[in-house]
């Protein structure tokens, strides 16, 4: 089988000894037993103890600050900003900051419930939870390796982590502070953060130093090391047959390199384009809501108002039209990054789309069909075994240091699809025969007339 492989990936795998538990997927079972010993906040976020310890195994303090080694240096430099250099004391403030809920409006809420470290730092939710028991329009995304993206948030919103973290304790939904006034005040008596201010940045606390020690945490997040790489660097055997098959397609039949390209030195699975894959707008009418866009960022256009629109309402799904009122952009995504995407479910902008199985149902599909669907999305008449196939590699591209909770997410995904997906036609896997294929195979269509 393709998996079993995961579970020898060096022997300091078993030193780490870190248990990550509990999803609450719809859809995937999360009746694990296991996951009664986590101790977890009502939004099903570990404590924030447990995180922290959770993280200093994952993470011990001194190779924090080196985390990024793992990566090419001249790359790494361009994503780091002159007024922001790393230092362990800045790196140490932003960790701070990332698990503190004083910076939500009732106390109950930090980055840490959202991108939460036993959970592939995500919620492992459809869309996220924030203060009030409030739901959003849109699913988590991993804060692993996102230093190294060119854009952040599912539109390309924000430009680096330093900007971007400074935006979800002002979303209404999310963390909720009326201003960056009252932020600051929940934790301007602190004199421990007083002095962590001060030793980090020279000065009095204040918000942008906020977020730029946030960021500074953030880039700390390096986690490259997957079984892919190992493979990439020569290692044969660092992947199953069935893995290195699934590689194959990934660069062939299957086309997903053309948007999400992995290499040595672009090993996030990234184009950091924007492209409409047919996910968004399921249920609505894009003219309309693209009309409804015009008007209320004609009405305020500020970045605050902006980023409380993508989150919360229903032009959400335009996506990067909301940015640049781009016609050619609506329904556009950016391509995220698919490393460690086993541990990150559910799936797609509105989390949509419950295993990694269902993703290669949606490409295998060729995506929902909309007028501006990206010409590099058609049908790939990839048969169950290559589904498999392709599945098993997205699961190398998990870091071994996750390799438990990647092993919990190939077994949970793997009996959801199952149930999910009965298999209808064994050659052409879960899906309608669609008119492209009649033209080339001569089945019958199963579309309805
Ligand atoms: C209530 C849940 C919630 C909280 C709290 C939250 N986030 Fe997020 N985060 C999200 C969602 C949802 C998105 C995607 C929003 C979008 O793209 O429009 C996101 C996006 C991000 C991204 C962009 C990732 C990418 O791939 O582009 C980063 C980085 C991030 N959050 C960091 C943080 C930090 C730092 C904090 C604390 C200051 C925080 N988040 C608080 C839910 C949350
Ligand atoms: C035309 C560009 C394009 C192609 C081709 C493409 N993708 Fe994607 N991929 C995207 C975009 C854009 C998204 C986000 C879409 C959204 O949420 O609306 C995405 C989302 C995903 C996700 C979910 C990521 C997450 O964090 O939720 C996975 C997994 C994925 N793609 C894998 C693949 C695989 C496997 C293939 C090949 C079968 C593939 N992609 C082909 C652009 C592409």
């Amino acid at each position: 089988m393709c998996c079993t492989r995961f579970l020898r990936s060096g022997p300091w795998l078993a030193a780490v000894g870190f248990v990550f538990l509990g999803a609450n997927l719809p859809g995937v079972n999360a009746a694990d037993e296991s996951a009664q010993s986590v101790p977890r906040d009502q939004f099903g976020a570990a404590t924030v103890e447990f995180q922290q310890q959770a993280l200093d195994k994952l993470m011990p303090a001194p190779a924090a600050s080196k985390a990024h080694e793992a990566f090419d240096p001249v790359i790494w430099e361009a994503f780091v900003p002159a007024d922001n250099k790393p230092t362990p004391e800045r790196i140490a403030l932003g960790r701070k900051l990332y698990f503190d809920k004083r910076l939500s409006q009732d106390g109950s809420v930090s980055c840490a419930t959202c991108h939460d470290v036993t959970r592939g730092f995500t919620d492992q939710r459809a869309t996220a939870e924030g203060i009030g028991g409030q739901i959003g329009k849109r699913n988590s995304p991993t804060t692993l390796n996102v230093a190294l993206l060119q854009t952040l948030f599912w539109d390309g919103r924000s430009p680096t982590v330093d900007h971007q973290a400074k935006m979800p304790i002002l979303n209404p939904i999310e963390m909720g502070m009326p201003d960056e006034a009252t932020a600051l005040k929940a934790i301007r008596d602190d004199q421990e953060y007083q002095e962590a201010f001060k030793k980090a940045y020279g000065r009095e606390m204040n918000y942008e130093d906020m977020g730029r020690a946030m960021g500074a945490f953030e880039r700390t997040l390096v986690f490259l090391d997957s079984p892919l790489r190992r493979f990439l660097a020569g290692d044969q055997e660092a992947i199953s047959s069935q893995a290195r098959a699934g590689w194959e397609l990934f660069n062939g039949k299957a086309r997903c390199v053309a948007c999400h390209p992995i290499n040595p030195s672009n090993p996030l699975g990234t184009d950091n384009r924007f492209h409409n894959v047919g996910v968004a707008a399921r249920h609505q009418n894009f003219e309309s809501l693209a009309k409804q866009a015009i008007k209320a960022l004609a009405e305020d256009a500020s970045e605050q108002k902006l980023d409380e629109l993508a989150t919360a309402s229903d032009l959400s799904e335009l996506g990067r039209f909301m940015v640049t009122q781009n016609r050619s952009d609506i329904g556009s995504f950016r391509t995220p990054l698919i490393l460690n995407i086993g541990i990150t479910p559910p799936y797609m902008h509105d989390g949509s789309l419950a295993t990694l199985w269902d993703v290669m149902d949606h490409y295998n599909k060729g995506g929902e069909a909309n007028p501006f669907l990206d010409g590099g999305i058609e049908p790939l008449a990839l048969t169950e075994e290559e589904i498999d196939q392709v599945v098993a590699f997205l699961f190398t591209l998990t870091d071994v240091r996750f390799s438990e909770e990647n092993q919990r997410q190939i077994e949970l995904q793997r009996a959801a699809a199952a149930k999910q997906r009965p298999v209808r036609d064994e050659a052409m896997a879960f899906r309608q025969t669609l008119p492209f294929e009649q033209r080339v195979t001569g089945a019958k269509s199963t579309e309805q007339k």
